[in-house]
């Protein structure tokens, strides 16, 4: 027995120390166990800070430097939001709020690139600048812009686009880039070639006639003022309208009323926080927006189906998108679809603000605006409208055109993005990933290229072609320049044509001279033009 109880107190003390023993593993397993926690959770911790900090500070600091090396100065940077709040909140906010007294266009460049107007006075032309943490490289040096759009233009892609602009230009031209660009820029040029436009003359004629009797049943006295901003929107998307969609262009409206409405939502969904992954969540919002997509794919898939059976449809450039240029090169509907947008919100809004510009020059320079009317008529009579073969015989009208998109150029500038290292002629080495600014206005007011004069009005400037290609060049330059010039500039004349040959215009007093760059050139308080009938 008693060997039985020591052998029991035995077996328990082995039993405790065991405990302990095993109790003390645990506690040591524990600690190591919480050991690799904690480094599993700084692990990444640190890796984040480590990645925040080479993204945001190291990176940053060493482009900034090898700029600076080469003699590029600019406003530092500022880790995180580089120097976008002071774009936004100060300087544009500080342009948009001046009001200039007269009607002059010394501050043009002051008021939509307000950055640019005041760094380039105190680093130079050429300065870098940051868009968060990406690095930003401004210039105005034509033959920079020449090497960058023309002959290095296969370095520099387009940027990334927002979720706004994918809105608006959906995948289409604008924002494409490589093999698939290059399918579509063939067919979409093919569609607006210069042979094709001139057959769309009479749409043209024919939606300005419509708005000019309109004015006329509104008018209550001889004058009439109206605020050519509104006018010239509504008529540029009639107009897009019916060249895309032919007769129907109703039916294409529509569509255009549906794709405003889809970026309004856009817009709002962007202003709320961004949850990734939520636009695929049954919203109100959302299905809004899907809905909408599903009515503009249906209203467009039958606009082809009806326009495959119409003859006189054939012309369209809906027609164009979906006759193959060559046997393979097919888009399919919803590259259809894309490209219907991309032509409204790239044509409608440049091509409205260009006609409105042009009146409110014309209105301030009564003495183009009768040498235009004694164009008009001398090459069209005193009631023929304009038709195509007249318009190569527009001269002043296009010298006016030209200096309205000079002054006030409605794409106001140009982005690039260096898709690679890059050494531009000059010398200047560029990091793959900077962004490049092309200050277009800035160039077009620069007066070292134009003379004392830059800043005034003066379309004689144009009476010869340009020597330089790069130091006026309001459609782009390069493989990616506008697809729609031709259209632009034909509407624009034909239009200024046939409403300066009937009414004498003024600027009304009410004007108040404001351009504003948002997303193109245009009047921030409208533009108020007095119209009275020449008969
Ligand atoms: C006064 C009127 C217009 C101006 C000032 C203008 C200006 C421009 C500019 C500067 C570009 C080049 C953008 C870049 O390379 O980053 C461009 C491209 C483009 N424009 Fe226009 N545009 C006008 C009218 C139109 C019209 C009427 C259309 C079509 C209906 C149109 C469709 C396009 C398209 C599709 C592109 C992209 C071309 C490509 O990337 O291959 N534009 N435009
Ligand atoms: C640039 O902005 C600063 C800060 O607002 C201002 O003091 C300076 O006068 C501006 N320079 C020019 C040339 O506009
Ligand atoms: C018509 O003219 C009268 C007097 O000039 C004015 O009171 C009235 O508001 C005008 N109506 C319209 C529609 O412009
Ligand atoms: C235009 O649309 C109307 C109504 O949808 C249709 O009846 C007509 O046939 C269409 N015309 C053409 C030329 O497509
Ligand atoms: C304009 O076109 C009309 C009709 O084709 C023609 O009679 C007229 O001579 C043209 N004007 C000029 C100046 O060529
Ligand atoms: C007017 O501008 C257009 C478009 O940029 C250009 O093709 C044309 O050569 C210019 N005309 C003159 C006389 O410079």
């Amino acid at each position: 027995m008693p060997n039985v109880q020591k052998s029991t107190a035995v077996e328990g003390l082995c039993i405790r120390v065991h405990e302990q023993i095993s109790f003390s593993r645990t506690t040591r397993t524990m600690n190591l166990f919480l050991l690799l926690l904690l480094l599993l959770l700084l692990l990444p911790l640190l890796f984040i800070s480590f990645s925040i900090f080479f993204k945001f500070i190291w990176i940053p600091l060493k482009i900034q430097r090898h700029f600076r090396q080469q003699g590029v100065g600019g406003p530092s940077y500022r880790p995180i939001f580089g120097n976008t709040a002071e774009i936004r909140r100060r300087m544009i906010a500080e342009a948009e709020s001046s009001r200039s007294v007269s009607f002059n266009h010394d501050g043009v460049v002051q008021r939509v690139m307000p950055h640019y107007h005041n760094w380039s006075k105190t680093y130079g032309d050429t300065f870098l600048y940051w868009f968060g943490s990406t690095a930003r490289l401004a210039l105005s040096d034509p033959d920079m812009i020449k090497e960058i759009l023309v002959s290095k233009s296969g370095s520099f892609g387009k940027i990334r686009f927002n979720p706004v602009s994918k809105a608006l230009f959906g995948e289409g031209l604008v924002a494409l880039e490589g093999e698939k660009w290059i399918v579509h820029r063939k067919i979409t040029g093919h569609a607006f070639n210069m042979e094709r436009v001139k057959e769309w003359v009479p749409e043209i004629v024919d939606s300005t006639r419509n708005m000019m009797s309109k004015w006329d049943s509104g008018r209550n006295d001889t004058e009439l003022e109206l605020d050519v901003h509104k006018e010239f929107h509504e008529l540029s998307a009639d107009i897009i309208s019916r060249t895309a969609f032919g007769s129907n262009f109703t039916q294409g409206k529509r569509i255009f009323e549906l794709q405003e409405q889809q970026v309004a939502l856009v817009l709002k969904a962007l202003r709320s926080v961004y949850i990734p992954g939520f636009k695929y969540l049954p919203t109100k919002n959302n299905r809004k927006m899907w809905k909408l997509d599903e009515e503009t794919t249906e209203l467009i898939r039958e606009m082809i189906e009806k326009s495959n059976n119409e003859r006189e449809n054939r012309k369209t450039l809906l027609a164009c998108l979906m006759s193959p240029y060559k046997k393979d090169d097919v888009l399919n509907l919803e590259e259809i679809v894309d490209e219907c947008k991309t032509f409204y919100f790239a044509g409608k809004e440049t091509t409205a603000n260009l006609l409105t510009w042009t009146f409110l020059l014309l209105g301030l320079h009564q003495e183009w605006q009768d040498k235009a009317r004694e164009e008009v008529v001398r090459v069209c009579g005193h009631v023929a409208f304009p038709n195509a073969q007249n318009l190569s015989d527009l001269k002043i009208i296009n010298m006016i055109l030209n200096e309205t998109l000079r002054l006030y150029p409605p794409a106001v500038m140009m982005m690039r993005q260096a898709s690679e290292k890059v050494k531009l002629q000059g010398g200047l080495d560029i990091p793959v990933g900077t962004q490049l600014f092309l200050a277009m206005t800035a160039v077009h007011h620069d007066a070292r290229i134009w003379g004392e004069d830059a800043n005034e009005f003066n379309p004689m400037r144009f009476t010869e072609p340009r020597d330089h290609l790069a130091s006026f060049f309001p459609f782009g330059l390069g493989p990616r320049i506008c697809v729609g010039q031709n259209l632009a500039m034909i509407e624009a004349k034909i239009v200024t044509a046939m409403i300066v040959r009937e009414y004498s215009f003024v600027v009304s007093p009410t004007y108040v001279h404001a351009p504003m760059q948002s997303l193109t050139l245009q009047p921030q308080y409208g533009a108020q033009i007095i119209f009275s009938r020449r008969n």
